[in-house]
């Protein structure tokens, strides 16, 4: 059976998503999935390959194997798989009497991470953007919640003086004059701030952000600039995986201006807020996917979902309509 067919978001069913970064696939094979199918990873004559992770011979997961003369092994009866997946060996036997071979997918790597598009063709995964002359850190987590929904909380404003009260935002004015682009697989949105964020996070770092532009391009990178004026102070770049329904993976990369202040010792001295805040948001989008597994993906949509709508269509393969033109005061009534 194809999970692909029930994957509740087929606007990313045939594009490239990254599944691991490529150092940590050594010489074991590494379980992972995506839109719910469980596949294999494995590297044989030194080359990535991805397989379904379930031997033919009685489904054992693959992943659980071993590699052994360029072959991934079955831990189960110890068959054994070469790089294209055909059974090269069924121990107990001096001849292989059966023939099998596992499905498999491309695999590309681009920007240290492995890729691979399971339907479809042709394309070229995205990659991070270019950002020459800044530091960066990299780091992958994961959220027992949907594509649609993880993606959607990074870039909406709205839930920031609730969820994240006192980090991000405060009771007070908080005017964003909010505009928004579409162009081919993507949105773009630029929010700009008259009044300085007022949450802890930014009294400690923020030398003046004056503008964000959030960015999001199929089937899952997200693009988050903090800006003053027109310089870029901070850009996170987010790759969402959808590993399945209801599981989301995140690798995660933070760019920031070179300084006299060693770039390790300042992302370690914001990593513990950065983490605070994903604490807080997964706590939110959990609770929701238990929703949603409950009552089914039904939402109400508002205008300030400034983001909500031309994802929503992107992720169900429909040509999204950029948003009016709004002002509003995300802190008000606080
Ligand atoms: S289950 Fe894999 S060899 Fe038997
Ligand atoms: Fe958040």
């Amino acid at each position: 059976m194809n999970s692909l067919d029930n994957f509740p978001y087929p606007g990313v069913t045939e594009c490239w998503h990254p599944l691991l970064e490529s150092r940590a696939l050594k010489d074991k094979p590494v379980s992972v999935s995506l839109m719910g199918l469980p596949l294999v990873l494995v590297r044989l004559n030194g080359q990535p390959r991805l397989f379904t992770d379930r031997c033919p011979h009685r489904l054992i997961p693959l992943s659980q194997g071993f590699v052994e003369r360029d072959c991934l092994v079955c831990p189960y009866h110890g068959w054994a798989f070469d790089g294209d997946g055909q059974l090269r060996g069924t121990p107990g036997t001096q001849t292989c009497n059966t023939t099998a071979k596992l499905s498999s997918f491309p695999v590309q790597e681009k920007d240290g991470l492995l890729w691979t598009r399971m339907q479809g063709e042709g394309g070229e995964p995205l990659g991070f953007s270019d950002l020459p002359g800044y530091v960066h850190v990299q780091a992958y987590r994961s959220l027992d919640c949907n594509f649609f929904q993880s993606i959607e909380n990074f870039l909406d404003p709205c839930h920031t003086p609730y969820v994240h009260k006192g980090l991000l935002r405060n009771r007070g004015a908080q005017q964003m004059r909010i505009s928004q682009s579409v162009h081919s697989g993507g949105f773009r949105t630029q929010f700009d701030l008259p009044q300085r964020q007022n949450g802890w996070i930014n009294r400690l770092f923020d030398p003046g952000v004056n503008r964000n532009v959030g960015r999001f391009d199929l089937p899952g990178r997200v693009e988050l600039d903090y800006l003053k004026d027109d310089r870029i102070l901070l850009r996170v770049v987010l790759f969402f995986v959808p590993h399945g329904a209801s599981k989301t993976g995140i690798f995660a990369r933070l760019y920031a201006t070179r300084s006299w202040l060693p770039s390790a010792l300042r992302f370690a001295m914001f990593k513990p807020f950065a983490e605070t805040l994903f604490r807080q948001d997964r706590a939110m989008l959990e609770q929701q996917q238990a929703a949603v597994d409950r009552f089914g993906e039904h939402y109400r949509f508002a205008d300030t979902d400034i983001v909500a709508r031309p994802l929503w269509a992107l992720l169900h393969g429909q040509t999204p309509k950029a948003g009016a033109d709004i002002e509003l005061n995300v802190a008000a009534g606080q």
